[in-house]
């Protein structure tokens, strides 16, 4: 590949997304990329950059991005923020919002969904007081193909293998073939909408819990303190972000106060 080329795609992704590949990253550019020139029947990722080059509102614009895009996931991921939300936050809230009988949590980088229906999974086993409360889980991502996968709630034995616990599996998935659907109590409790953090947020209620996990590690600082900035004001006073486990919020003190519960961090706005 060519270091135009390579240049070309790095400046895609940014402007589209927001997200930044790195120089030396070429590798997993060709290795990602390499399936779409077969089917195309290109020579290379040069001929596909040309072609983009060329047609700029090309439908291949579109796959390129959602191939370069990192979607790595698994249910019950870091275990950690869901134990504290089961132990400690959700009694809290539930205490909280009695008058309202309303809970909003947001997925904010949902992937293929498998965050969210931990969400709903961890709310319908030890919560079930709140049946007869509106809880409400958006799930959201930029990439239309992940959403289209997530709202199927089908995934593998692999997939369920990670992190799914086998009472939880036998209750709330059905098998179909040689895969598992998440049952349609769990999964009428999500809605999927594309959102891109990184351009305009559609007009959003506030938020009592927001995942926004493992995504801001992708952001160059600029963007990282517009979504935060966004993400704080879209949170309720007493609600809670958590990010991924390898992110900080270190230089952005100013929007949110870290505090620690059930052996990890989470944050929340400062008003
Ligand atoms: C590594 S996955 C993390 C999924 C999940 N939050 C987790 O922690 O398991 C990152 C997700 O962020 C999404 N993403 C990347 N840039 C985004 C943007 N600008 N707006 C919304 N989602 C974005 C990707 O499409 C991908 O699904």
């Amino acid at each position: 590949m060519r270091p135009e080329s390579f240049a070309f795609l790095q400046d895609l992704l940014h402007r589209e997304t927001g997200i930044v590949m790195d120089d030396g990253k070429e590798y997993l550019v060709l290795t990602r990329l390499r399936t779409v020139v077969r089917s195309e029947g290109l020579s290379g990722v040069d001929e596909l950059v040309e072609l983009l080059r060329s047609r700029p509102r090309h439908p291949l614009r579109r796959r390129i991005l959602e191939t370069l895009i990192t979607t790595e996931t698994s249910f019950f991921r870091d275990v950690r923020p869901f134990t504290s939300l089961k132990e400690v936050l959700i009694p809290l809230l539930v205490e909280r919002r009695a008058p309202s009988r309303t809970l909003r949590f947001w997925s904010a980088a949902c992937s293929t969904g498998q965050e969210p229906y931990s969400l709903a999974m961890l709310i319908r086993e030890h919560f079930p007081e709140l049946e007869e409360w509106r809880i409400k889980i958006l799930a959201s991502d930029v990439s239309s193909e992940v959403l289209e996968r997530a709202r199927t709630g089908i995934y593998s034995q692999m997939e369920v293998n990670r992190g799914v616990p086998t009472p939880l599996l036998m209750k709330y998935f059905r098998r179909e073939g040689l895969n598992w659907v998440v049952n349609g109590e769990i999964r009428r409790m999500v809605d999927f909408v594309e959102i891109n953090l990184a351009g305009e947020l559609p007009k959003l209620p506030e938020m009592d819990i927001i995942f926004l996990r493992n995504v801001l590690i992708y952001f160059r600082e600029d963007v990282r303190r517009k979504v935060l900035e966004r993400v704080a004001g879209l949170l309720r006073s007493d609600g809670y972000l958590f990010v991924g486990g390898a992110e900080t919020l270190i230089t952005h003190q100013d929007l949110f106060e870290r505090v620690q519960i059930s052996n990890t961090s989470c944050f929340r706005p400062r008003r």
